[in-house]
């Protein structure tokens, strides 16, 4: 959630890249403000992990321009911890000494209190995303890079790490990326949701629901089913004509929208 004079931390314009042939990327623009949280859907092979690597500066684009605060960090998929490190020495890779304390702080933050001395190999795939989580905050960034990083969690654990990581940008408030397969995921923890597809955003929808979205409470609002309804059609999971049924039974209407094709055809 924003707020007024919160900075724009991500100012892409007119961004193309091309691999070989295959132009990945096509005419991107995105602004994302700190404090705002913005999730990316798509396709596999789409171009949303070379979205993210342009971010964090790892890949140039082929045309136009990608700005962003310096302080820029990734958590991926999996925690990618060095297991010849134990968990506090992990969080502060790379830091002076005196980031410490600040590497404690942000463990317990994580729900990690105490395990400080722990090795990577005795925690859980949960356990050791927190840290992972925690590396990457304790660096206070202006922009925090999320490439499905709940992907790997079964679950349950899954929906925790959801709730853990709205309460941490509420409150550290970087301008969040996040790159997702899942819809509900997107629509639980978005501000904006957009969907990639052949190179361009064919929706960019502001996600305008109150806060906390606890996972029952979300689960059966209209304007929730509404959204998942659109993003699922753009993703071509369901087809049109068809319905997401609420768990009560009942049938969502038909929202009205026209938005089932785009320039870019229907993705179903
Ligand atoms: N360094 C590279 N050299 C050549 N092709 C690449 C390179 N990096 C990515 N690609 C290609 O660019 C396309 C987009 O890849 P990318 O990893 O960004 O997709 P993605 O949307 O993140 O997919 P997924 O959902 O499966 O993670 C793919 O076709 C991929 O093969
Ligand atoms: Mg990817």
């Amino acid at each position: 959630m924003t707020r007024d004079g919160d900075e724009v931390a991500v100012r892409v314009r007119g961004l193309r890249k091309t691999f070989g042939t295959k132009t990945v990327l096509d005419g991107i623009d995105l602004e994302v403000r700190r404090g705002e949280f913005f999730a990316l859907l798509g396709p596999s092979g789409t171009g949303k992990t070379t979205l993210l690597r342009m971010l964090a500066g790892l890949e140039r684009p082929d045309a136009g321009t990608v700005l962003t605060a310096p302080r820029v960090t990734t958590v991926y998929q999996e925690p990618r911890l060095v297991v010849a490190r134990r968990v506090l020495a992990n969080v502060t890779l790379g830091l002076p000494r005196s980031a410490r304390d600040k590497g404690s702080r942000m463990l317990t933050e994580v729900g990690l209190g105490g395990r400080e001395r722990a090795w990577p190999a005795t925690l859980s795939g949960g356990e050791a995303q927190r840290v992972a989580l925690a590396r990457a905050l304790v660096r206070d960034p202006q922009v925090l890079l999320l490439d499905e990083p709940f992907a790997a969690l079964d679950a349950l654990t899954r929906l925790q790490a959801q709730d853990l990581v709205a309460e941490l940008c509420a409150r550290h408030r970087p301008a969040v990326v996040l790159v997702t397969h899942d819809v509900d995921e997107a629509v639980r923890l978005a501000d904006r949701v957009a969907v990639l597809d052949a190179g361009a955003f064919v929706v960019d929808r502001a996600i305008d629901l109150p806060r906390p979205r606890g996972a029952s409470s979300t689960a059966s609002d209209p304007a929730v089913l509404e959204h998942r309804r659109e993003l699922l059609t753009r993703l071509g999971v369901l087809s049109p004509p068809d319905r997401v049924t609420p768990p009560s039974g009942e049938v969502t209407p038909p929202s009205g929208r026209s938005g089932l094709t785009s320039d870019r055809g229907v993705i179903a």
